[in-house]
């Protein structure tokens, strides 16, 4: 084979490779996530649907302002790491040191950055109290 063709193909076939793992990432991010967590003492409330991807592409939230790892007391989760599920280290039902029991978890992370937009006059429909904004109706 000549060494160009050679240089050629290889060029193609990194593209393809980087492609892929462009798709793969891309896909990995879910656009809505729906949150129906198990092991609640009682669940009174229906799941809550999340515009994941809004919240990044269109609300400009930054990926770790509710993805975190902490090493030290600082966040060191980056975009491109594992995602854990926030039960993987939030307790359902109870608090563990500094980490808050999951509901708390939810409630603190959503609420207090949607209640500042209101406070702040920056939105006029982010949901912190009413419920049914978020939690939608309990299947029966
Ligand atoms: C900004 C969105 C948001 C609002 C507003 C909200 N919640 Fe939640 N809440 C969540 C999320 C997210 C969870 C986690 C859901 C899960 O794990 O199933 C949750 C979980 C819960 C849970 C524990 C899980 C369950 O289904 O029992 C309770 C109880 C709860 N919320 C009560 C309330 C009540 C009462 C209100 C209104 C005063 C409210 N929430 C308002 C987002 C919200
Ligand atoms: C407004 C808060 C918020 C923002 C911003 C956000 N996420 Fe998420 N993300 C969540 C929640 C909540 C879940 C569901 C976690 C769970 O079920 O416990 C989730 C789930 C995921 C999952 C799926 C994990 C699984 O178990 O399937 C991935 C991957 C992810 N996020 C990556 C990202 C990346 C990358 C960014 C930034 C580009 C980002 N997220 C921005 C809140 C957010
Ligand atoms: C890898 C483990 C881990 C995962 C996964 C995780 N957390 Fe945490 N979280 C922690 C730890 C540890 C702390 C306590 C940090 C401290 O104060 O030192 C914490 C603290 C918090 C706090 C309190 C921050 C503050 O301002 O006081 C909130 C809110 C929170 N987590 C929400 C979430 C949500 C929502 C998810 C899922 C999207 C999540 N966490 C996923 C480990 C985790
Ligand atoms: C750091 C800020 C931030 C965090 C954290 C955050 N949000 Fe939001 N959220 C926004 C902004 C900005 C809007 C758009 C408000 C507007 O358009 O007036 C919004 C709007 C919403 C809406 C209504 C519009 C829509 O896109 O559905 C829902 C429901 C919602 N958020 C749910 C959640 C839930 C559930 C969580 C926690 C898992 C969460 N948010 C965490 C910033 C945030």
């Amino acid at each position: 084979m000549n060494k160009k063709l050679l240089t050629l193909l290889i060029v193609v076939f990194t593209g393809l490779l980087f492609l892929g793992v462009g798709v793969l990432t891309a896909a990995d991010v879910p656009d809505e996530v729906t949150i129906e967590n198990e092991g609640y003492k009682k669940d009174k409330k229906g799941p809550v649907k999340l515009s994941h991807k809004k919240h990044h592409a269109e609300y400009k939230v930054a990926c770790t302002d509710c993805h975190h790892d902490y090493k030290d007391g600082k966040n060191c989760w980056k975009e491109g790491d594992p995602v854990k599920k926030c039960s993987a280290c939030h307790n359902p039902l109870k608090k563990q040191g500094k980490v808050k029991k999951l509901q708390n978890a939810y409630h603190k992370n959503c609420k207090t950055c949607h209640k500042a937009l209101v406070k702040e006059g920056k939105s006029d429909k982010a949901p912190f109290k009413k419920c049914n904004q978020c939690h939608a109706k309990k299947a029966k």
